[in-house]
C-alpha cells in the first residue's frame, strides 16, 4: 500500500490535509498606503503612472492598473505619516477564512474580524501581523472593476477596461517588497501559515540571509523580503506594477525624467528574476518599482533556488550597475 494510501485511511490525517489545502492564500490582491502628500502622489499615479482611478471617497482614493481585474489594486490614504497600512491576499476558497482564524488561534496570533462593506469594496477580512510586524489583510470577496464610462469601457471582454497608453500604463499590480531584520525567520512563516512559495534567495559570505522571494502564482514573486542593513526593525521598500515591454519601460524612464519624478536606480536587470526594472521615488516617498519580463513558474515541487554570494551581485543587477546606498537603507514606515 503506497504511503499516501495508509494516510488517508485516517480519517484525521486526510481531514487535516484537506484543512492545509484549504487554507492557503491564492495571490496578492493589493496594497494600501498611507501618504503625506495626497495630491500629489494622487497626481503621479493616475497622471504619470497612468493609474485608473476607479473611486475616491474622504481621504481615500482607489487605483487600479488597466488590466487589474478587481476593483483596485492600490489604496491611497491622506496621511501625516507615509508608510504602508495593509498589503490585501485574497484566500483560495471561502472556508480558507474561518480555518486561518482556527489556526491563528492555535499559533496565539492576535488578530481582528474586519465585516465585509466597512471597507470599500470588500467582504469580511481577518487582520493580523507578520512575526516582523508587518500588516496582513486576507479576504475572499472583491468587487471587481466595472463601468460604463465609455472613455473607459473596452469592447473586449477580457479587457475590463481600455488600454489608453496615458503615462506609463502598466497592465497589471505585480508585487510588494519589504525590509525585514531576520529574512529567513519571516520567509518560513509567510510560507508554513500562509502557504505562499519560497522562489529563491540570496545567502552572503557568511551564510546570513539577504532576500527571499515568495509568490503563491506562477510569477517569480508577488512578495519579497530583503534585509534592513540598519537592522532597526521592518520598513516597507517598494511595490510594483508591471509593464509589457522593455520599450514601455524606456518609454517609462523618459516620462519619469520628464515630470520630475527621481529615478533612483535603473534601468537594470536582475538575474534573479530576470526582470528589468525601473525603481523611483513617488512625491510622497514611497519607492516604486515599474518592472517587464521575468520567468514563470509551473513546477508543483518547486525547491528554492541559492544565490551564493559568488553570483549574488549578478542577481540584484547583472548588466554591471550597482544600487545605490538609498536602496539598500531607505524604506518608508509599517504601519500600525
Ligand atoms: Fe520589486
Amino acid at each position: 500500500m503506497s504511503k499516501l494510501k495508509e494516510e488517508i485511511k485516517s480519517k484525521d490525517a486526510a481531514q487535516e490535509k484537506l484543512e492545509i489545502y484549504l487554507r492557503t492564500v491564492a495571490h496578492i490582491g493589493h496594497v494600501e498606503i498611507s501618504v503625506t502628500n495626497f495630491e500629489k502622489s494622487l497626481w503621479f499615479f493616475t497622471e504619470v503612472m497612468g493609474l485608473v482611478l476607479t473611486e475616491s471617497e474622504g481621504d481615500r482614493a482607489y487605483l487600479r492598473a488597466w488590466q487589474d481585474f478587481d476593483h483596485h489594486t492600490l489604496v491611497l490614504k491622506a496621511s501625516n505619516t507615509s508608510e504602508v497600512n495593509r498589503m490585501g491576499w485574497r484566500v483560495s476558497s471561502k472556508e480558507s477564512l474561518e480555518l486561518f482564524e482556527n489556526q491563528l488561534n492555535e499559533m496565539n496570533i492576535d488578530y481582528q474580524w474586519v465585516e465585509g462593506g466597512r471597507k470599500k469594496a470588500l467582504g469580511d477580512a481577518l487582520h493580523f501581523k507578520s512575526p516582523s510586524g508587518l500588516p496582513i489583510e486576507l479576504y475572499w470577496e472583491k468587487e471587481l472593476f466595472v463601468t460604463d464610462d465609455p472613455m473607459l469601457k473596452s469592447n473586449l471582454p477580457s479587457h475590463p477596461s481600455k488600454y489608453t497608453g496615458k503615462g506609463v500604463s502598466p497592465r497589471r499590480f505585480d508585487h510588494v517588497n519589504l525590509m525585514v531584520n531576520d529574512v529567513k525567520k519571516e520567509q518560513q512563516w509567510w510560507t508554513d501559515l500562509l502557504g505562499i512559495h519560497h522562489r529563491y534567495y540570496i545567502q552572503n559570505k557568511e551564510d546570513v540571509r539577504l532576500g527571499s522571494w515568495l509568490s503563491r502564482t506562477n510569477i517569480a514573486h508577488e512578495m519579497a523580503l530583503m534585509r534592513n542593513s540598519n537592522q532597526d526593525g521592518a520598513a516597507f521598500h517598494h511595490l510594483a506594477y508591471y509593464l509589457d515591454s522593455p520599450d514601455e519601460l524606456i518609454r517609462a524612464s523618459n516620462l519619469m525624467a520628464e515630470n520630475d519624478i527621481k529615478i533612483e536606480w535603473g534601468p537594470g536587470k536582475h538575474g534573479t528574476s530576470g526582470a528589468q526594472f525601473i525603481y523611483v521615488i513617488e512625491p510622497s516617498g514611497h519607492r516604486v518599482e515599474i518592472w517587464t519580463g521575468g520567468f514563470l513558474i509551473f513546477s508543483p515541487d518547486w525547491e528554492p533556488i541559492e544565490w551564493s554570494s559568488e553570483v549574488g551581485q549578478l542577481g540584484l543587477e547583472m548588466w554591471g550597475s550597482t544600487p545605490p546606498e538609498t536602496y539598500l537603507t531607505y524604506g518608508t514606515k509599517i504601519g500600525e
